[in-house]
């Protein structure tokens, strides 16, 4: 992917053969991965916060355990000066973290590309967005699996997740080499979309007003 400079990027893998890496997690982190129900959702949830953490870590200098990761009450994850986001993934054999972090807002998602039920689009997509269903030079999995990481990336850069519609954001342009561009009201998100380890990765970035119309 082709990311300004000051987008920071990094991912994880972890088979689900081996243990989460959970040395670096805070005494808070630790209580909530207890509280889960589920060894996915804990393994996601280890690996995505080690993840960001040595992530920011890597910017600021500090030692991993030492950044202050915290939890805004939408739910996305926090830290000082930078805006940071976390996804996960898992397949049967491993589970994929990414986490992104930028001085503006980012937003990042990570969807396996496997079968989902055929009508999905309808939930992703506006009615006027359907031809993009045609139009992608991939199977219809694939296609619902892609227009789906793209949406949810920039929720996740807006914060709201699915509180807002995915039905709300509008491709300006059918998604082409690695690259996207969302219309949410008056602001443009720019997106950049690769698949790694049989996933879909997108990030959405750079907020910045439509022309005047
Ligand atoms: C944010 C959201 C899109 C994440 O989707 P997901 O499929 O669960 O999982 P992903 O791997 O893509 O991302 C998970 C990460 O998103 C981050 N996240 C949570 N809420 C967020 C928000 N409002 N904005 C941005 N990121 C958020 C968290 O860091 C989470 O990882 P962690 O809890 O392990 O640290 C989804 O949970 C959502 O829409 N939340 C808001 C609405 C809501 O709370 N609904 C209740 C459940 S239906």
């Amino acid at each position: 992917m082709r990311l300004p400079d000051d987008i920071l990027l990094r991912f994880a893998v972890c088979e689900v053969t081996a243990d989460p890496p959970l040395d670096i997690l805070s005494d808070e982190e630790r209580a909530r991965l207890d509280g889960f129900g589920s060894e996915k959702r804990r393994r996601e949830f280890a690996l995505g916060r080690d993840t960001a953490r040595r992530l920011v870590a890597g910017h600021t200098g500090e030692v991993p355990e030492g950044v202050s990761l915290r939890v805004a009450e939408d739910g996305a994850p926090e830290v000082d000066t930078l805006c940071l986001s976390i996804a996960h993934a898992s397949t049967d054999t491993f589970t994929l973290a990414g986490a992104v972090a930028s001085p503006l807002p980012v937003g990042i998602d990570l969807e396996v590309v496997r079968p989902r039920r055929p009508d999905l689009y309808r939930y992703i997509l506006h009615p006027d967005e359907y031809g993009l269903m045609q139009t992608l030079p991939h199977d219809h999995d694939t296609t619902q699996v892609l227009l789906w990481t793209l949406k949810e990336a920039a929720l996740k850069a807006m914060r709201t997740g699915f509180r807002v519609s995915p039905k709300a954001l509008r491709f300006v342009m059918p998604p082409f080499e690695g690259m996207a561009v969302l219309r949410h009201e008056d602001t443009l998100w720019d997106l950049q979309f690769a698949e790694v380890e049989g996933c879909f990765v997108a990030v959405a970035f750079g907020v910045t007003s439509p022309p005047a119309r």
